[in-house]
């Protein structure tokens, strides 16, 4: 399929829903090869499946991202299924498990640094061999092919948010990964960004309520946000809406693009100008 991804291999975490899940359709649109990973199989399963129906090409892997060796087997089957390169790697994967400060378990503090902050960590460092080496491979071969890193963040990292020092404090160690990571690999084309998104409707920010507990790794986890503060960010979003999961993917799909080569080391917030 022709398009700004035509025929690269791009591994996507957290594929399976929300804002991942409209990041691997919308690359698979521009061309991409996509492996679509989720810690659920059936959302995974359904987004390859929509893809290849589209005629696209797309491999499913299931597994937490925080799981022992996972990553090495993520990148293992990426590199199977497309062959030895991976142009994209977008790290998603991830959810919330808030409680006020006080009252926060060592569980829900470390389960958010494992997600957002070690998985990605381990990530990247299973990728380097197609990210980094394969960078330095085709410079010394006269060729400058960027590579791309997209990292997931926050505003409740740029920002804090109360209910969430566990979160916003693994979302916060992101932008050091990013622009740290930018600065390790830049020198071999490879380019490190983050996006901090303030409130994208998924079901992580859908209203509180009794059906909003969600599987884990950890067991059971309520998410959502309550209704009264859905109401008052809002107010606070010059736009008047929260955004889309699409709205959010074309951002993504900016990062992962040849339209985003001399963009490196940021954190783009995308919070509708809140
Ligand atoms: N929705 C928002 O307003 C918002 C704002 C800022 C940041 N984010 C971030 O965006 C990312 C995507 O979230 P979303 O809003 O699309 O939520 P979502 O729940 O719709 O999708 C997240 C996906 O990640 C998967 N996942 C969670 N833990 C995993 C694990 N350990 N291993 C593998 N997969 C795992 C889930 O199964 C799910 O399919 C997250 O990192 C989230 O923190 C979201």
């Amino acid at each position: 399929m022709a398009g700004m991804l035509s025929g690269k291999s791009t591994v996507i975490t957290g594929a399976g829903r929300g804002i991942g899940r409209s990041a691997a359709l919308r690359f698979a649109r521009e061309g991409a090869r996509v492996v679509v990973s989720d810690l659920d199989p059936d959302p995974a399963e359904e987004v390859a499946a929509a893809i290849r129906a589209a005629g696209g090409e797309a491999l499913a892997v299931a597994g937490d991202v925080t799981a022992d060796g996972f990553p090495d087997r993520l990148v293992g089957a990426a590199v199977e299924a497309f062959g030895p390169a991976i142009d994209v790697l977008v790290n998603n994967a991830g959810y919330t498990w808030d409680a006020m400060a006080h009252k926060m378990t060592d569980a829900q503090w470390e389960a958010m640094w494992r997600v957002h902050c070690t998985a990605p960590f381990r990530l990247v460092r299973a990728a380097a061999p197609y990210l980094r080496d394969a960078g330095q491979r085709d410079l010394a071969a006269g060729r400058r092919v960027h590579r791309k890193i997209v990292n997931v963040s926050s505003v409740a990292g740029t920002d804090g948010n109360p209910g969430q020092l566990n979160y916003a404090s693994a979302k916060a160690a992101v932008v050091g990964f990013t622009k740290t990571l930018a600065k390790e690999w830049g020198r071999f084309a490879v380019n490190v960004n983050a996006v901090a998104y303030g409130w994208i409707e998924t079901r992580l920010t859908q209203p509180k309520g009794e059906d909003t507990v969600i599987d884990t790794p950890e067991g059971a986890v309520a998410v959502g946000v309550p209704q009264q503060h859905l109401d008052a960010f809002r107010d606070r979003i010059p736009l008047g809406r929260p955004g889309t999961p699409e709205e959010a993917a074309g951002v993504l799909l900016f990062l992962a693009s040849p339209l985003s080569d001399y963009v490196s080391g940021q954190v783009l917030k995308v919070t509708g100008g809140a």
